[in-house]
C-alpha cells in the first residue's frame, strides 16, 4: 500500500510538513510558555470575549471555544472580518489572532476594536501587527516564527489559554491542557508514518477519502476539529471539504445524499464515546443509512480521552495526520498555498489598507 512505503515521506516537501505535524503537541506547551510574560490588566466586567482572526488563526477561537465550553460563564464570539459588529462594546474582551501578523482582515478588525475602546489582547508571531500593538499600548503574546500558520495552531490556543485562564475568565487550568496534550501523544503515535495502513485509522481514512469531495460530519464538541479537518484538507491536500454538524445535518443535508453519490463524495463522522444518548442515535442511524443503504463511503474517527479537551486534541491529531496522508495520496505539495497567496497579494484594498494602518501608526508596513 502507497502509504506505508516510507521513502514517500522523504520528499522535502513531505519531511518539512512532517516536522511541524510531530512537533504540534509541544506547540501547545511552547505556546503557554510564551505567554508567560503577559498578564491582562483586571477587567471585572467582561461579559463576552471575542476572537478577530481569520483562516488558520481564525480557527483558535473556535477551537478555543468548543475546548472551554463547560469551563466558562462567558461566551466566546468568533468574528472572521474586515469590520466589527455594532454589538462589540467595552465590556467585550478583544483576543486577535494573526499569525503573520500582516492580514488585512485581522488587521482592520484591531484597529476598529482599539477605536471602539475594547479591552484586547494580541497572538503572533510579529508582522504589522506586532508594530502597531505595541503603538497602541495593546500587550501581544510572540509565538515562534517560521512555521506554517495553520500548525502555529497549538501555539496560538496555548498561549490563549495561558492568557485567559491566568486572568480568571475561562476556568480551566494550565495542568488541564498540559495532560490533554500528554494524552493526545498516543493517538499521534497510533497515526504515525511507521504504523501500516491496517492499524492506522489517519491512512485508511485518507485512503477512503483521497479522491473525492468529503464531508465531515460532527456534533457540539467535535464541530471546531470537523472545521479543522475541513481547513486542512483545503490547505494541505488541496481539495474541497464540507463541514456540517447535528443536528442540522438530518434537518437538511440528508436529503440531498443518492447513490450516485458514491463515486464521488465520501463522509468523515467525528465521533466520542461521551455522546448524548440522542446525538449517539442520530449518528449511528446517519452512518447506517449512508453507509449500508446508499452505499456512500463513511469513515469514522473517535477522539479518545475522558475529558473534553484530550477529545479535541487527540481527534484533531488524527485528522492533521489524515490531511497529510490525503496530500501524499494525492501527489501535492502539503506546504504550499499558492492560492491563498496570490488571493492576498493581488487585492489592492488590502494592501492600501495596510498601508494606511501602517502611516496612522506611524511605523514601516
Ligand atoms: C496558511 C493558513 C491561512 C492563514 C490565513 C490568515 O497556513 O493557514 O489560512 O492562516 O491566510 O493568515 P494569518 O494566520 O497569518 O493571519
Amino acid at each position: 500500500m502507497m502509504l506505508d512505503e516510507l521513502n514517500l515521506y522523504e520528499k522535502s516537501e513531505a519531511r518539512e510538513f512532517l516536522a511541524q505535524l510531530r512537533a504540534e503537541l509541544d506547540g501547545f506547551l511552547e505556546g503557554m510558555k510564551s505567554a508567560e510574560a503577559i498578564s491582562l490588566k483586571p477587567h471585572r466586567n467582561i461579559t463576552s470575549i471575542v476572537f478577530l482572526g481569520v483562516g488558520g488563526s481564525g480557527i483558535v477561537g473556535d477551537l478555543l471555544s468548543d475546548i472551554t465550553a463547560k469551563r466558562r460563564d462567558l461566551p466566546i464570539i468568533c468574528h472572521k472580518d474586515y469590520s466589527l459588529p455594532p454589538y462589540l462594546t467595552k465590556d467585550v474582551l478583544a483576543v486577535a489572532v494573526s499569525y503573520s501578523g500582516n492580514t488585512a482582515e485581522t488587521l482592520s478588525a484591531i484597529v476598529e476594536a482599539y477605536d471602539a475602546g475594547l479591552p484586547m489582547f494580541g497572538i503572533t508571531s510579529g508582522g504589522l501587527m506586532e508594530k502597531i500593538c505595541k503603538k497602541m499600548g495593546i500587550p501581544i503574546v510572540k509565538v515562534r516564527d517560521g512555521l506554517l500558520p495553520r500548525m502555529a495552531v497549538p501555539h496560538m490556543l496555548g498561549a490563549a489559554v495561558s492568557v485567559l485562564t491566568n486572568a480568571g475568565l475561562i476556568k480551566m487550568s494550565a495542568d488541564e491542557l498540559r495532560n490533554a496534550v500528554e494524552n493526545a501523544r498516543r493517538a499521534q503515535e497510533s497515526v504515525e508514518v511507521h504504523v501500516g495502513l491496517e492499524s492506522n485509522i489517519a491512512k485508511q481514512v485518507a485512503n477512503q477519502i483521497y479522491n473525492k469531495v468529503t464531508f465531515i460530519y460532527s456534533h457540539g464538541l467535535l464541530s471546531s476539529v470537523g472545521y479543522r479537518l475541513k481547513c486542512q484538507l483545503n490547505e494541505n491536500a488541496k481539495m474541497l471539504a464540507v463541514n456540517q454538524c447535528l443536528p442540522e445535518i438530518l434537518h437538511n443535508d440528508i436529503e440531498g445524499w443518492s447513490p450516485a453519490l458514491a463515486n464521488c463524495l465520501a463522509v468523515v463522522v467525528l465521533r466520542h464515546k461521551d455522546e448524548p444518548l440522542a446525538v449517539k442515535e442520530a449518528l449511528d442511524r446517519m452512518e447506517v443509512f449512508l453507509g449500508e443503504q446508499l452505499g456512500i463511503s463513511v469513515s469514522r474517527i473517535v477522539g479518545d480521552g475522558n475529558d473534553d479537551a484530550t477529545k479535541i486534541l487527540s481527534s484533531m491529531v488524527i485528522c492533521d495526520y489524515v490531511s497529510f496522508y490525503t496530500a501524499m495520496m494525492r501527489g501535492v505539495n502539503p506546504i504550499r498555498v499558492d492560492r491563498i497567496k496570490s488571493m492576498r497579494e493581488g487585492i489592492i484594498s488590502n494592501s492600501r489598507l495596510l498601508e494606511q494602518v501602517a502611516k496612522r501608526f506611524e511605523v514601516k508596513p
